[in-house]
């Protein structure tokens, strides 16, 4: 308690912020500047919300989804761009829906993902060295040393960006875009047209009309908000604490005064580089009421994360901390078990999600960054099963994947699935900023496969 009573929200700044831009001191006074009176991006009541709906999911009651690109892009933010993201997401969440018997929470990573650790600050391109690219809101992917200064005016162009992606994102969950019925629709169209389309798969999108058959034929109205809309979350990694500090607000709506919300994003999380006990990314977040992720990949200590989460979350309160393991695939057996007992032996409230692809990065021949879907599945499978014979609940999972480009199709980032993609595919259509994504057929499938995991009959 009193630490949460001496948090202020420039704290931070007192203690090692890694993973920032050098940013032009002037420029980013002006930034900050404007970026603290302009208006929230979400309100502190859908955190909450989103806060309430995750807690059930840590026991069992909901299931998390949550994907979207690694790293979007400000170039990349158009309606045909937004849309298929949102419909892929959507896609898989009915799947998820029917094959586990309970609500799927949908969280994108989206309209406001536009910031990226990077493994080192420079990078050599064609032998001249470069600041690295730390995503759009930082500086630009171009090739020049000028491109690649810290710029705070991306900042501000990201805020406008990330509102006006959420524009579109409400419309869409509201508008009948999102209805169970076009949902349905789409799944059906990739079934029939998708070598995936097997036995199961036919029978998840057979049971879901007659569901809706069936509805229709008691006089249930299936325009009803429950099948039209859809509730839809956004997320992203707090990596830049001057951007998430501006929008942090004090809600005056709360039933406790004094709480502060960061309102850049829905669920806000800490990456694996940046979750040190006595680093500014933890002195920051501890102090908003938001839901909150952490990565934890392998180079970690299990002392440590617990500390990091009653740090973090001082009262367990459910749907506070969902723990985003990515150990990757022949890894996860020894490091996910000792963990969740850890965790469970502390009596720790967390979510258990399962981020499969950032443990599971390989070079491909061509010397592009790819993942294999068989890696995928299979840190997943051991997630499931870990999770299974720990007696902890398997409540999520998350993923780096993209709806079909408006321009140039799907994309051809990571291998495997039906399709059959391998090295070779990869240049055709290799289009990410930064980690290799599923397309939205390889998400689907995954979908499926996940379905195959948690089904309930
Ligand atoms: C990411 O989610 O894009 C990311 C950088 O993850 P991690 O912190 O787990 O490496
Ligand atoms: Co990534």
């Amino acid at each position: 308690m009193t630490t949460q009573n001496t948090w202020t929200k420039s704290l931070w700044k007192s203690k090692q912020a890694l993973q920032q831009p050098e940013w032009p001191v002037h420029e980013l006074r002006e930034a900050t500047e404007l970026l603290s009176h302009l208006p929230p991006l979400v309100a502190a009541g859908e955190i909450r919300e989103l806060k309430a709906h995750l807690a059930k999911a840590a026991k069992g009651e909901a299931f998390l989804l949550q994907g979207g690109d690694c790293s979007e892009e400000f170039l990349r933010c158009t309606a045909p761009n937004i849309k298929s993201t949102l419909k892929v997401l959507l896609q898989m969440a009915a799947i998820l829906t029917y094959a586990g018997g309970k609500p799927v929470i949908k969280v994108g990573r989206i309209a406001g993902q536009y910031a990226k650790p990077r493994s080192s600050p420079t990078e050599m391109i064609n032998g001249v060295e470069l600041p690295s690219y730390r995503g759009d809101m930082c500086n630009s992917q171009e090739a020049n040393l000028a491109a690649r200064q810290a710029d705070p005016q991306r900042m501000l162009k990201g805020y406008y960006l990330s509102a006006a992606t959420l524009n579109l994102l409400r419309a869409f969950a509201q508008g009948g875009f999102s209805s169970l019925h076009n949902v349905h629709k789409w799944n059906q169209e990739f079934v029939k047209n998708s070598p995936v389309g097997g036995s199961y798969e036919q029978g998840v999108a057979r049971q879901i009309e007659r569901t809706l058959n069936f509805m229709e034929n008691i006089g249930i109205h299936t325009d009803m908000p429950q099948i039209k809309e859809v509730e839809f979350f956004t997320s992203h990694e707090a990596l830049f604490l001057d951007y998430e500090e501006s929008l942090a607000r004090e809600d005056s709506e709360d039933e406790v005064r004094g709480r502060w919300y960061g309102c850049s994003g829905h669920m806000l999380w800490i990456g694996d580089r940046t979750r040190q006990l006595d680093g500014a990314h933890i002195e920051f977040l501890r102090g908003v009421q938001n839901p909150l992720g952490m990565k934890v990949g392998p180079a970690h200590e299990i002392s440590n994360i617990l500390e990091v989460i009653r740090l973090l979350n001082p009262n367990n309160e459910e749907g506070r901390m969902t723990l985003i393991t990515r150990f990757g695939a022949g890894k996860v057996e020894q490091y996910l078990p000792p963990l969740i007992r850890a965790v469970k032996g502390a009596g720790l409230p967390v979510l258990w999600c399962c981020d499969p692809m950032h443990g599971n990065i390989r070079k491909a021949l061509s010397g592009c960054k790819t993942r294999s879907f068989e890696d995928i599945l299979a840190e997943l499978k051991g997630f499931f099963a870990i999770c299974g014979s720990e007696g902890a609940v398997p409540g999520g999972v998350h993923f780096e994947l993209t709806g079909r480009d408006e321009k140039t199709g799907d994309v051809t980032e990571c291998t495997g699935g039906a399709a059959g993609l391998s090295d070779e595919h990869l240049l055709r259509n290799y289009c990410t900023a930064c980690d290799p994504r599923l397309n939205a057929e390889q998400s689907l499938e995954m979908a499926f496969k996940i379905a195959e995991m948690i089904k309930n009959d």
